[in-house]
């Protein structure tokens, strides 16, 4: 059941919330005995202020995306305020996105609460321990939407029912994915591709940072590092690479430049005085479009067509929180601040050059007026949710299409997927990403990704190791780091680890058939493809506990190594399962498994069957004419799915795919059509069933 109750008066909507059919507007008395004791709402100056009291305080939180900090968000005050901080150590606070949505479990009951509103927003789960939840505005008044439910799997479904389904991305994405800030020249690119294929490492897309233009201006191309792009994308093309480029919204401020020209005074955010808002980004003076306004929007869609007709395949929405370097006021001001500054003032001097810049400054939702005339603090935080959807736009309607932002709000998942910003090559980071992609996953996030081997800092092989073993399992798996940083290709390392590198890669690619299988049936039924344990095993208690581990799809576990130097780690696994990396079964509950650096601890659940395919250097929309099953059948029953479409478009909201629920039973394999919608491919399957009592193998056609 969904609930909605109506807080003050909103003014600003974030659109996020796209069906509303179902759900029934209470005022919050009704909640009362329902999910809180108390519920008191207060006015504080400019702030609106609930709190409520649970009618229990044991439970666990989950969701609020990809903010740092554990995987259970109790006890701590989060603030929504999507912001640039490259440097994300464990108490930065806020970040790049906001997804005020969680979801609360405990023994007796379970709900989630979405509570929508575009701007400031502060949210406290709990950090008095008195079982207690605050919700500050800054505004008018927002909606609040509460999921009753028995099921985690109902309140997420219920979830994306307001805010609306993901989108598949295309078959291709699904591949090995190479960034780095910056290949800068065309030749660059091509040799980084051609060392892939003579090198025999799998990859499928090669990303193009800010350098590909023009003195950073968006929608150009480098005339002298990038003289022929054409070429080198068709190249690119007939090499089997896809290519997907990064776009910024800073514009940058230049006498006939054709972008500034067009929406100079027409589309640009203003400042308080009516005139162009202008910031320091990449470009240098820039100014910045209202994606809040649908015209903007298809101004800038028709951009992105044109990029889409010289060849790129996918995109990447950054710096859109929106990060501004500094303000023409933040110069001045700091200019007056340090006048008459001296050294031997000390820490003080520190300290207001400090407070030059984004971070600083919260995202100066003051200074900055929207074309609609509301200030920038009411809708800040849907900035980035309308650049990527303003970049959907851009796109041919049946076109699947890859695309990534760094700032977001519920429902971005409409329009396309995120990836966590700026990390740093730390080993903790590592955990940290195990926890943020399982948050994304609560708050319906399902393309999702990071910065594979760490953005920031120099890495060292036996972390990119680990780092690249747990991007195998990501739907989005993009090696990506920053500039004068130590380079993450796999051949950047001793021949010990490129092999290593490479064995992960193909790995990737061996899974392709489950992975592709799990991703779209999660499209289709609302289930992400990475999910925390308790997602699969609500009444184990346990569950809820294990933070560094996740399952993909509904038959895969998987326990990383994040730590140097570990050769061996302790897994919770919820039933009996397959350790998939010496083909032993090994029993529920908590078991110390090997984990030595060529191996990534795996699991295959019981009573499942998992569909692989040989080695391939990159993906054809199809998966290999040879499949291997393997069937985990500790008592020589299991069960499977195969899924199967064109790759490219949007048909499978028309239901033209296959699905086969394949079932084992003593021997026996049945594929029972559960769909049957697209051109099936007949294949080979090498059937491998492991049994309590060995191995047995047999071929069939399908
Ligand atoms: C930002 C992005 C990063 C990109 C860099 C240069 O830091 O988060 O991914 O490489 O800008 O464009």
């Amino acid at each position: 059941m969904i609930y909605k109750v109506i807080y003050g008066n909103p003014d600003v909507s974030s659109e996020a919330v796209v069906n509303e059919k179902k759900v029934k507007l209470v005022d919050q008395e009704y909640l009362k005995n329902v999910i809180f004791d108390e519920c008191l709402l207060k006015k504080e100056k400019e702030y609106l202020i609930l709190r409520i009291k649970l009618k229990e305080k044991r439970g666990f939180y989950f969701g609020f995306g990809d903010k740092v900090g554990p995987l259970n968000r109790k006890g701590r005050r989060y603030i929504f305020w999507n912001t640039d901080d490259f440097i994300h150590h464990p108490g930065a606070e806020p970040l790049y996105k906001s997804f005020p949505f969680f979801i609360y479990i405990s023994k007796n009951m379970k709900f989630g609460i979405f509570t929508d509103y575009p701007g400031y927003m502060e949210i406290d789960l709990d950090s008095e321990g008195k079982g207690e939840i605050e919700f500050k505005v800054r505004g008018e008044g927002f909606n609040q939407y509460i999921i009753l439910e028995e099921k985690v799997k109902k309140i997420l479904k219920q979830y994306l029912y307001l805010t609306g389904k993901n989108v598949a991305f295309p078959f291709w994405s699904l591949g090995y994915q190479q960034s780095r800030w910056s290949y800068s020249s065309q030749s660059e690119v091509l040799q980084i591709a051609k060392k892939f294929r003579d090198k025999n490492i799998p990859c499928d897309v090669i990303w193009l940072d800010i350098d590909y233009m023009e003195g950073y201006k968006v929608f150009t191309w480098n005339k002298e590092n990038f003289s022929n792009y054409k070429l080198m994308l068709e190249k690119l093309h007939n090499m089997g690479f896809k290519v997907s480029a990064i776009l910024d919204p800073g514009v940058k401020v230049e006498k006939n430049y054709e972008v500034f020209e067009e929406a100079k005074d027409r589309y640009f955010l203003k400042d308080t005085s009516g005139k162009d808002f202008e910031g320091a980004v990449w470009p240098g003076r820039v100014r910045f479009p209202d994606f809040c306004e649908n015209k903007v929007r298809k101004w800038w869609a028709r951009k992105v067509n044109k990029l889409l007709e010289d060849g790129i395949d996918g995109f990447w929405n950054d710096m859109n929180e929106i990060a501004i370097f500094a303000s023409e006021k933040d110069i001045e001001d700091a200019k007056e601040k340090l006048k008459n500054m001296k050294l031997e003032d000390g820490i003080k001097v520190a300290s207001v050059i400090g407070e030059i810049g984004e971070i600083k400054k919260r995202g100066r939702g003051d200074e900055i007026v929207h074309l609609s005339g509301k200030k920038h603090y009411k809708l800040k935080n849907v900035y980035g949710f309308n650049m990527i959807r303003a970049t959907f736009g851009g796109f041919p309607k049946n076109k699947r299409k890859l695309i990534i932002t760094r700032s977001a709000y519920s429902g971005v998942q409409r329009y396309g997927g995120v990836w966590t910003g700026d990390n740093h090559s730390w080993w903790e980071h590592i955990l940290l990403e195990i926890q943020r992609i399982n948050s994304l996953s609560m708050v319906g996030v399902f393309n999702s990704g990071f910065d594979v081997g760490g953005f920031g800092g120099n890495v060292e092989p036996e972390l990119i190791v680990r780092f690249m073993q747990l991007g195998v399992f990501m739907p989005l798996f993009r090696n990506h780091s920053a500039i004068e940083t130590r380079r993450q290709e796999p051949w950047s390392f001793d021949t010990e680890y490129e092999e290593l590198l490479k064995d992960v890669i193909v790995y990737r690619y061996k899974l392709i058939p489950y992975l592709y299988t799990s991703y779209m049936l999660g499209i289709l039924e609302d289930k992400p493809l990475i999910a925390p344990i308790f997602y699969y095993f609500e009444n184990d208690e346990q569950s809820y506990q294990v933070f560094d581990q996740f399952m993909v799809g509904k038959s895969l576990l998987v326990a990383p190594v994040y730590n140097p130097g570990v050769t061996k780690r302790m897994v919770y696994l919820p039933k009996r399962a397959l350790n998939f990396n010496n083909k032993i079964f090994v029993r529920k509950g908590w078991n110390l498994v090997d984990a030595p650096l060529s191996k990534i601890p795996h699991f295959i659940l019981d009573g499942s069957i998992v569909f692989m395919q040989d080695e391939v250097q990159y993906l054809k929309n199809s998966y290999n004419d040879v499949l291997t099953a393997h069937v985990v059948a500790y008592n020589d029953k299991a069960v499977g799915y195969l899924y199967e479409d064109d790759g490219e478009s949007y048909n499978y909201k028309k239901g033209l795919y296959n699905l086969y629920k394949v079932v084992y039973d003593k021997g026996n394999v049945q594929f029972l059509t559960k769909r049957n919608g697209f051109l099936h491919r007949k294949r080979k399957i090498k059937f491998k069933i492991y049994r309590k009592f060995g191995l047995d193998e047999f071929e069939l056609e399908f």
